[in-house]
């Protein structure tokens, strides 16, 4: 596995690499569900393709009173899973390899990202469309892929790809999870041991939404409250964020879940400073 930090020595490597090229964009701090990612593109590069791993922690995407000062950095650990995972190539450049300090253009999302986490975190799904597109640019990918359980990312990154042209093939790949169902996330370490406790209701309350659904009940209200009531009962520490029921690819918010529609229930919820997200598909 090569390991490269700089914006040069990139090139020259994706200059000389067989097709297919398949890029996992992270942030680092990699867990079992990064590495799935990392997994799924070696099987879609295939024996001839190369798979590559960006570490990089983002600023533009860190709101002023977020975790970017604390988010953890991990490299060693990264490399070693990166390693077994497969990874043909480990890109995690300094700050000073990604963005000039007098750097003054930058990708504007100005529909998708106002609402659901966006409306919480201003700015932050254009710096994550930013460093992305700068990502597609370096690595000029075949495919590129990113998790379900940043279901809004995934969504606004496949309208990048749309609207900007990039001949990127986005893949989604399904959640991965604790034992108890929490989604395993790099933020999931914030939590104390009551609020790690109680965690695993946003799942439970998810899937017992979707059961009703199966069920026959699609009044989006209806399903929304199964969700906030199990919340309130099994995860009293639990802060709802916003639990939301939306077309799975305009995220549209919808008054009716139709059994013949891509939809799903998402909701985040914040523990103390921590802030879960996590989400359900409903699909005809
Ligand atoms: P990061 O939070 O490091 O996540 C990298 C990728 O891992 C994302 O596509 C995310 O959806 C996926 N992922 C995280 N937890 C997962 C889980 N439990 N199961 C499956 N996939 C999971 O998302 C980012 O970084 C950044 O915004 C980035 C796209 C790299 C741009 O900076």
């Amino acid at each position: 596995m090569t390991v490269l930090h700089t914006v040069s020595e990139l090139r020259q490597w994706r200059h000389d690499a067989p097709a297919p090229v398949v890029l996992v964009p992270t942030m680092g701090a990699l867990h079992t569900g990064h590495l799935e990612l990392v997994r799924e593109a070696g099987r879609l590069a295939g024996a001839g393709g190369r798979v590559a791993v960006s570490l990089f922690v983002n600023p533009l995407q860190f709101g002023p009173n977020e975790d970017l000062d604390r988010y953890p950095r991990t490299l060693e650990a990264d490399l070693a899973g990166c390693r077994e995972a497969g990874a043909d190539l480990v890109f995690a450049p300094p700050l000073e390899e990604m963005y000039h300090p007098d750097r003054s253009i930058q990708i504007i999302e100005s529909a998708l990202s106002k609402i659901l986490c966006g409306a919480s975190r201003p700015g932050h799904f254009d710096g994550v469309c930013t460093v992305v597109a700068k990502l597609f640019n370096l690595f000029q990918p075949h495919a590129a892929v990113f998790g379900k359980k940043d279901f809004q990312q995934l969504a606004i990154v496949r309208r990048l790809v749309r609207d900007l042209d990039f001949p990127v093939d986005v893949h989604g790949i399904e959640t991965v999870r604790e034992p108890d169902g929490l989604a395993l996330s790099s933020r999931n370490r914030y939590l104390s041991d009551a609020e790690r406790a109680q965690a695993p209701a946003l799942r439970a309350g998810l899937l017992r939404a979707r059961a009703a659904w199966v069920e026959g009940i699609s009044g989006t209200a209806n399903l929304r409250a199964i969700v906030s009531e199990h919340l309130a009962a099994q995860a009293p520490l639990a802060r709802v964020d916003y639990i939301e029921v939306v077309d799975a690819a305009t995220l549209e918010t919808l008054p009716v879940a139709r059994q013949d529609q891509h939809s799903l229930i998402a909701a985040a919820v914040f523990f103390g400073g921590a802030r879960l997200i996590d989400n359900i598909e409903l699909e005809p």
